[in-house]
């Protein structure tokens, strides 16, 4: 949260802290940031030019692929040429002599790196994001070869074209790709099958200020000096930002670029439509006090990655830059002039403009949706499975007060029979906001007290925060300024002193890779008094959150290691930090655990080490209904491990919105319960019967389901996809879901539809996707369309649907905890589809160890057609099985599946016959239910989840 001058002081001393709106004049416009003006206005002068490719001023010619811009860059005559896997050429502005080279190359999967700088720059531009964000810090990364590439070369409408061919691994390898480049003015264009998916500078907005001497005399406004109310940003390296237009032809949707505070279909922000932001998207990390909704405002996250997608095809581009960036969105429509008639091409336009660094751009072909996770996941890797209790119901609030405090929340979930894995500490557990230290006389025995609720099947989460107290007899401080670690000021002379929770501070500087391991260290179960092996980390304020500070975080032209600017590694800051605290937590015991690390600030590539959150948002409805298109966004961007605080953090929920929170709270990837320190106490058993049941209930339901996501996380390790899914990634041909954003998808088979309106009268609208029948989890009662149905959801109701010709996996017996359900047996259901078929997935490995990754783990196939279900092992399993995999089976030997519940058969069967290790047996069928929607129940087959089997009904 974000607090300044005297306020500040009141929330520190935990004062009460007024709930008002959010502070918009904290924060710059696009016309405070005098980078982003240049560009914004650059792009209009443009877009007022005779022949400009769009509709309204432009005179339209031809398909925005030879459409001429009046953009004065052009390729410089005879630059172009392939060497190795890269395609060169030197683009110059028509008034100056400062040429940029470009480097274009490409990904066996399809991918397209554009890189552009100085050819000769006057000094180095950052460049290490790719290190921070890419697989092997990008040096391994998969490049075609130069013998797979065909360049080619006319000339066209009186200007050169170059093209390069190439083919690809990705997809059904229909698709031809090819690059296409323009040479004046410049522009480039992604083709598939000689369509036009992604075009860069197709508009002419791109603009490049090279670095420069400073002028002397008089400089232009904003270019070496920049005020931002009492702050002044001393600039030294003078104007360096660029900006691109990327557009996507034959789209109306583009998504992700987290994180903002608006719907999962990003708006248009310039172009006039209704509805549009006037301000761009903006990408800098921020501490945001009390956010509003619907909003372009930068949050605590930043991921770069966009995805634009029509019934056609789904593309997507990574604009790989750590320095603030703004990005514009238009929704256009393109006339195309067919041999016959005109035609309206829609596409999205977006312009993206970053103030410093190298411009780094990744295309992503697609075709499909897994192919572009595919392509984007190769680059900066997967979220890896996480801790099993970390999938579980976390309960937080700032603050627990002491230990018997702790232990009560623990004693009452027990008392009230709701599951629940982590209780959490925020900042007051501390010695005075010193982090690795504990307040003795609240937490005497801090050990114990986590050994307490280990043996109960608990973890403890604390906070830690990046800001360091500045007491020269706090240990870490001391140790931190003795070996230079802290970040320094904007002359390099001294350490950078900022106001945080503990007041005067300073930060870590995780540019420094000694200063980031030594954070680590200070993990070690030695080093760290009164942590244990089941204590594990939340790091927050990591943007980083300066309360004194420009936009309440960092100026500018601090220095970090290696000399850089604050300005240029902006938005890694938090994900470093993030990545030393995993780091420290996976080495404090041999073999290495799984560490589980909250963050709120990220950027690309922060999935490897954890989960993230929302922020401080707000208990109202309106909040509520907000963290379903904001965690959508996340997931689209690859941050799949991704929540919002339930009940929300500012204010108090009533009894009704904090269970209409808890049944949506239970299908967000990370499930936690948070409240700021001045609101009421809301632990569940609080707000009495008959809403303390109605919670209980949805938290059981995350139980029972807790197979399926962790199954779902193993994809997610493997394929990228999102584990919470907007509607279209499932139905990719809908066009009337791809704005969806309040329904959505929990992995392939489960589609959720919150109530997130106070009437309980007034009935959900639920969109039903056509190609298939759907399931009322609860009551299994079938839908089978038409697309949107009206349904009304009592109190205690949730709008859950299994997909018809989904599997899935639960566990049923009730547990304190998901640790204490590793050896349970599994219920399975088969919801039958429309085809009389079903398949599925089920993924078990010890839940904490990496193991996992010689093999020790179970992963079955199944799937169910002609009344015969059957368990295979998962094509990643391997044959004959690994020492690893083998040792895993034998201690899973006895967990067996203990039901299987067949939802939707249309016609009765009496008895199943089932087939395991060369046995036979057969058992009863039993019924519930009416005939149609009927639930089959075959009561304890008993079939050994490891091993192969089948189960035949007649
Ligand atoms: C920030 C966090 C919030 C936390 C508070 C105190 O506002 O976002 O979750 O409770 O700081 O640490």
């Amino acid at each position: 949260m974000r607090v300044s001058g005297l306020l500040h002081l009141a929330a520190v001393l935990s004062l009460a802290v007024a709930v008002e709106a959010v502070k918009r004049e904290d924060f710059k416009t696009c016309e405070q940031s005098a980078f982003c003006l240049r560009h914004r206005r650059f792009a209009e002068e443009i877009a007022q030019a005779p022949g400009w490719p769009s509709g309204g001023g432009g005179s339209g010619s031809g398909s925005g692929l030879s459409a001429r811009s009046a953009s004065p860059y052009s390729v410089v005559d005879g630059s172009v040429r392939l060497e190795q896997h890269t395609l060169v050429a030197l683009v110059s502005h028509k008034d100056d002599q400062v040429p940029l080279r470009f480097e274009v190359s490409f990904l066996a999967s399809g991918t397209v790196r554009v890189r552009a700088q100085e050819e000769e720059p006057l000094a180095p531009r950052f460049d290490d994001t790719q290190r921070y964000t890419l697989r092997d810090e990008g040096r391994a990364l998969p490049y075609a070869l130069l013998e797979d590439l065909r360049l080619t070369s006319t000339t066209a409408g009186g200007a050169a074209v170059h093209t390069v061919n190439y083919t690809t691994t990705t997809g059904d390898g229909a698709g031809a790709l090819s690059v296409r480049i323009t040479e004046r003015p410049w522009s480039l264009t992604l083709l598939r099958n000689d369509k036009p998916a992604i075009q860069l500078n197709s508009r002419g907005f791109f603009r490049f200020e090279h670095l420069r001497s400073k002028p002397d005399g008089d400089v232009p406004d904003g270019e070496w000096e920049e005020t931002f109310r009492t702050w002044t940003d001393s600039k030294p390296r003078g104007p360096e930002s660029f900006g691109l237009d990327v557009s996507f032809a034959g789209c109306q949707h583009v998504y992700g670029i987290p994180e903002h505070a608006s719907p999962l279909s990003l708006k248009s922000t310039r172009g006039g439509a209704k509805d549009a932001y006037d301000q761009p998207y903006r990408l800098y990390n921020l501490d945001v006090f009390e956010y509003e909704i619907d909003n372009p405002m930068a949050l605590y996250g930043s991921v770069p990655l966009m995805l634009a997608h029509s019934a056609e095809a789904t593309t997507g581009v990574l604009w790989l830059n750590a320095a603030e960036t703004w990005v514009d969105v238009a929704h256009e429509k393109t006339s195309t002039i067919g041999s016959l008639f005109r035609r309206e091409e829609p596409a999205v336009v977006t312009h993206w403009i970053s103030e410093a660094g190298v411009m780094d751009v990744f295309l992503f072909p697609g075709p499909g949706v897994p192919d572009v996770y595919k392509q984007y996941a190769e680059l900066v890797e997967q979220t890896p499975l996480p801790r099993d209790f970390a999938l579980g119901h976390h309960q937080s609030r700032w603050n627990y007060l002491d230990e018997a405090d702790v232990l009560s929340i623990n004693d009452r979930m027990h008392e009230h029979d709701i599951p629940y894995d982590v209780v959490w500490l925020d900042i007051e557990y501390t010695d005075g906001k010193r982090y690795f230290t504990w307040d003795a006389a609240k937490f005497p025995a801090p050990a114990a007290m986590q050994d307490r609720l280990a043996r109960d099947g608990h973890q403890l989460v604390v906070v830690i925060d990046p800001h360091i107290k500045r007491d020269p007899e706090y240990r870490v401080w001391a140790e931190a300024n003795d070996r230079g670690f802290f970040v320094k000021t904007a002359d390099g002379a001294g350490n950078f002193q900022g106001w945080c929770w503990p007041g005067d501070s300073a930060w870590i500087d995780y540019f420094n890779p000694d200063a980031a391991r030594w954070l680590g260290e200070q993990y070690g179960l030695a080093k760290f008094n009164g942590s244990t092996a089941s204590l594990f980390v939340w790091n927050d304020m990591n943007e980083p959150s300066v309360f004194n500070g420009p936009e309440i975080s960092m100026d500018k032209d601090l220095q970090h290691h290696g000399g850089w600017e604050h300005r240029a590694v902006h938005n890694l800051y938090g994900m470093l930090y993030h990545q030393a605290t995993a780091n420290g937590l996976r080495a404090r015991q041999s073999p290495a655990l799984r560490p589980f690390v909250l963050s709120r600030a990220y950027f690309a590539g922060s999935q490897r080490y954890g989960a993230i959150w929302t922020g401080d948002n707000a208990a109202d409805w309106a909040h509520l209904r907000a963290s379903v298109p904001m965690i959508l966004s996340n997931n689209v961007a690859g941050m799949h491990f991704a929540g919002a605080d339930v009940g929300g953090f500012f204010g108090n929920p009533d009894a009704k919105l904090l269970t209409r929170w808890y049944q949506l709270g239970v299908w967000y990837p990370f499930f936690r319960a948070h409240a700021h320190i001045d609101t009421k106490r809301r632990e569940p058993w609080l707000m009495g019967e008959p809403y303390l049941t109605h919670i209980r209930d949805a938290i059981r339901e995350r139980y029972r389901l807790l197979p399926y996501w962790y199954t779902l996380f193993r994809e997610a390790s493997l394929t990228g996809m999102p584990l919470v899914r907007p509607m279209w990634v499932e139905f990719p041909g809908e066009k009337s879901l791809f704005a969806e954003d309040k329904t959505f998808m929990v992995g392939p088979a489960i589609m959720v539809a919150p109530v997130t309106d106070p009437d309980p009268m007034l009935p959900v609208e639920v969109v039903f996707p056509l190609q298939e029948n759907w399931y009322d989890m609860k009551t299994h009662e079938m839908y089978n369309g038409p697309l949107t149905r009206q349904i009304s959801a009592g109190l205690g109701d949730m709008l859950v649907f299994a997909r018809g010709g989904s599997i899935i996996p639960t566990r049923e017996r009730r547990r304190r905890s998901a640790t204490l359900m590793r050896r349970d047996p599994f219920t399975l259901y088969v919801y039958v589809g429309r085809t009389g078929t079903a398949s599925g997935k089920l993924y078990v490995d010890d839940g904490e160890s990496y193991d996992y990754e010689g093999g020790a783990f179970i992963e079955r196939e199944l799937s169910f057609a002609k009344a015969r279900l059957v368990s295979r092992p998962s094509a990643r399993t391997a044959s004959p099985p690994s020492a690893a995999q083998a040792a895993f089976s034998k201690r899973m030997a006895a967990v067996r599946i203990e039901r299987v519940v067949v939802v939707g058969l249309r016609n009765p069967l009496t008895r199943a016959t089932i087939r395991e290790n060369g046995d036979e047996r057969t058992v009863e069928l039993g019924y519930r239910g009416a005939k149609v929607d009927a639930e089959c129940v075959i009561r304890d087959p008993a079939v050994r989840i490891g091993n192969d089997w089948e189960i035949v009904l007649s």
